[in-house]
């Protein structure tokens, strides 16, 4: 009875709400986004509602035999698709639907996981992470916003900054790492990349922080598993990439799909309302995962999916991604008084005003651009090749590079003219054949003054051995072996979980048959997670960490191996001896027995440690200092460190700064890191760092219940292997 009176009342208030020029009010784009979203939630009924809080999935199949049907199993007045396709007309066409056959043509939100870039594709994000360059990494997020928008997206799932210590999971590959900060500083870069100040200006997306929260603990690596976090690990490590991007304004958060200490992240009302919108303020809405919602049936939370749309719906999810349950059982649990409309229009209001904000009102369609209009611009490649470059990390080199005085170049490997494994998972609309392969970007990068040759040697797993004569003759031949290995972009990413994460035996084994050529062995990884390298570290002359590097990632290393580009990358996430020392990061708690306890069988600490990688330069670091000696709560101070670049040759240094509380009265991690920079320090040049120091933000911590505390005592502050050690009073 209730729901057959309601469009009635809502036309008297809709003529009521209508301006003076009769334009009704969420029509008129003078207006404020709570004025028109106001005005238009009054007319609309229950059913328009509803169907608000709903993602359809299309696009998956644009056959032109398809395009009709697909369409057609969209209801016109859906809030949003997740859109799989980039083809404009067919998104006009859907947009057409909405806006000119429903009774108030709203506009539907188009959604997709535009993780790093749309066509143009850039590093994968622990690749970024591995930059400590935010600014580079908001101006690419800023570049795939623009080839998003132009080709009708207008919202991306993106960032991911789940904190990962689990190499096995194959989603390490989409985060910036282990260590919080990062994860928030690189997070904070991309939300304003696709956002920019005004998300009304056309180039700019929606950003969406995922997966709220605790998903990157999923047991042994294994994807979708529940994970057990303590409330003081959840304060320290999991919620503050989360809550610095609320800060940052981003528009969207998507719930994640683990339980969470029993009660799954999808329905966690504790985590997404009493935290993420309560405390912190969150104005826009919370998307579930995919069928996220009816997954919390499989988890022992809901009994029928009916009883799931209730459960995360009142906890705090706006809108359901896929799985329909809302749309089937929003009616019934409103008849039954278990949801009410209030909360039904708080939820339409959240995602309403995105609407608005992004101008879709004003400008639905989009535009049919020519290709070269839209993506792929120069300076969008450009950037690109520049972040791979400061997100490759040296590894090893015992002086082999940079590369000189060579004539033949043997260049082998499975990965060597590969284009497809470089682009990684979630790679958007980036196509192979946009990409530059290894082997391509070596021959431009040396011309024809050297003579490159290849031989594939193996494939990346497999047992097949008959091409490993031809590539030890042809090492035999040259002066130098570049080594081309890793993993297939489908071995990280979702659902990509492994138990080992050494490269499969036939790549370890073409290293140990190549390095018994006698020649320099010059080994290159291409890979979405940390690897274990440890037997095959002794066998190489130098390893570069290449991660996935997108489409200009070929001339990147090149630059690398020729000298003409320094490297500058840095681990954002530490690489184990083995994966029996999973986790194993940097900023752990102190054992009780430092000397002891250890494995008996490996050492105990990492191959490759967070913040690790080599530059051609060789960096002094000076002494620290601190402006004053004696700190108090309330008052800023700094701390500077010289650094030196004794080589000639010009190098970009990051300086991490950590803070080590000793003894308090809740443990604290060993070392934690509060402020990075990265900066070029000419050849013979000293450069001064400063960490400006603010007591309550970068010497506090958290309890368990996100209180902060400063105690008094002693502080330390360090980088490398330098500290300060001062007493706040
Ligand atoms: C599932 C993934 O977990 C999530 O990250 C992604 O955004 C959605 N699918 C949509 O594709």
């Amino acid at each position: 009875m209730k729901r057959i009176l309601l469009p009635l009342v809502v036309t008297i208030l809709g003529v009521s709400c209508a301006g003076d020029d009769g334009i009704p009010v969420y029509r008129q784009s003078g207006r404020s986004v709570d004025e028109r979203v106001e005005d238009l939630l009054r007319r609309m009924t229950l059913e328009e509602k509803i169907l608000q809080l709903n993602q359809y999935i299309v696009g998956l199949n644009t056959n032109v035999n398809n395009i009709g049907r697909e369409i057609e199993e969209v209801p016109a007045g859906i809030g949003s698709v997740i859109y799989f396709s980039d083809n404009v007309a067919l998104r006009n066409e859907l947009q057409r639907k909405a806006v000119e056959e429903t009774r108030l043509g709203i506009p539907v939100l188009f959604g997709f996981d535009v993780i790093h870039g749309f066509r143009t594709i850039y590093p994968i994000p622990l690749a970024q992470g591995c930059s400590w360059n935010p600014s580079l990494v908001e101006t690419l997020c800023r570049t795939a916003a623009r080839e998003a928008r132009l080709s009708g997206t207008d919202w991306t799932f993106s960032p991911m900054i789940d904190v990962s210590r689990d190499a096995r999971w194959g989603r390490v590959a989409e985060c910036y790492g282990e260590d919080p900060y990062c994860n928030a500083v690189m997070g904070v870069a991309s939300v304003r990349g696709y956002q920019g100040e005004d998300l009304y200006l056309t180039e700019r997306i929606a950003a969406c922080a995922k997966h709220y929260v605790g998903y990157g603990l999923s047991q042994g690596g294994r994807d979708y598993t529940s994970t057990d976090v303590s409330m003081q690990s959840l304060w320290d490590t999991y919620l503050p990439p989360y809550k610095a991007c609320v800060e940052a304004g981003v528009e969207t958060v998507m719930s994640a799909f683990n339980d969470i200490n029993g009660v799954p992240a999808t329905a966690n009302a504790a985590l997404l309302t009493d935290i993420l919108k309560r405390r912190w303020g969150h104005a826009g809405f919370v998307v579930s995962d995919w069928n996220a919602v009816e997954q919390l049936v499989a988890q022992g939370y809901a009994r029928d999916r009916k009883e799931a749309a209730l459960r995360a719906f009142t906890a705090g999810v706006e809108m359901d991604m896929k799985d329909d349950c809302y749309r089937a059982y929003f009616p019934e649990l409103l008849d039954e008084g278990k949801i009410t409309q209030r909360q039904i229009d708080e939820a339409v209001s959240r995602i309403l005003r995105l609407k608005f904000r992004l101008g879709l009102f004003e400008r639905p369609y989009t535009d049919s651009l020519p290709e070269a209009e839209r993506v792929l611009a120069p300076e969008a490649l450009q950037a690109a090749e520049q972040l791979a470059g400061e997100s490759m990390v040296l590894l090893k080199n015992d002086g082999v590079l940079p590369l000189s005085g060579v004539d033949d170049i043997a260049v082998i490997g499975p990965m060597a003219r590969d284009r497809f494994h470089l682009l990684g998972s979630w790679r958007c609309h980036g196509r192979a054949e946009d990409a530059q392969t290894l082997y391509e970007g070596l021959e431009q990068e040396f011309g024809s003054g050297v003579s490159l040759h290849y031989a594939p040697g193996c494939d990346f797993d497999g047992s097949d051995r008959s091409g490993f004569a031809r590539a030890r003759q042809l090492a035999a031949r040259c002066d130098v072996v570049i080594l081309c290995l890793g993993e297939r972009a489908e071995w990280s990413g979702e659902n990509a979980s492994r138990s080992t994460i050494a490269l499969p035996e036939i790549q370890q084994e073409l290293v140990e048959a190549l390095s018994t050529c006698g020649k320099p062995l010059v080994v290159v990884l291409s890979n979405g997670r940390p690897l274990d390298l440890h037997r095959m570290e002794p066998l190489a002359s130098a390893m570069l960490e290449i991660w996935q590097p997108g489409l200009r990632g070929g001339s990147a290393m090149a630059g690398i191996l020729s000298g003409r580009v320094n490297p500058s990358g840095r681990l954002c996430m530490t690489f184990p001896r083995s994966t029996g020392q999973i986790p194993i990061f940097y900023n752990s708690r102190s054992s009780a027995r430092p000397d002891q306890g250890h494995y008996q069988d490996i050492s105990n600490t990492p191959l490759y440690e967070f913040g690790y990688g080599l530059s051609y330069s060789k960096f002094v670091y000076g002494e620290l200092s601190a402006d004053t000696d004696r700190i108090s709560a309330h008052e800023p101070f700094t701390v500077r460190v010289d650094v030196t670049n004794e080589s000639d040759v010009d190098g970009y240094e990051t300086v991490h700064w950590y803070v080590t509380d000793p003894c308090c009265s809740i443990t604290r991690p060993v070392k934690e890191l509060r402020y990075f920079e990265k900066r070029l320090i000419p050849a013979g040049a000293t450069e001064t760092f400063t960490f400006r120091v603010v007591p309550e933000r970068d010497l506090a911590y958290v309890d368990s219940e996100g209180n902060p505390l400063l105690e008094a005592g002693e502080f330390r502050i360090g980088v490398k292997d330098r500290s300060l050690t001062l007493n706040l009073e």
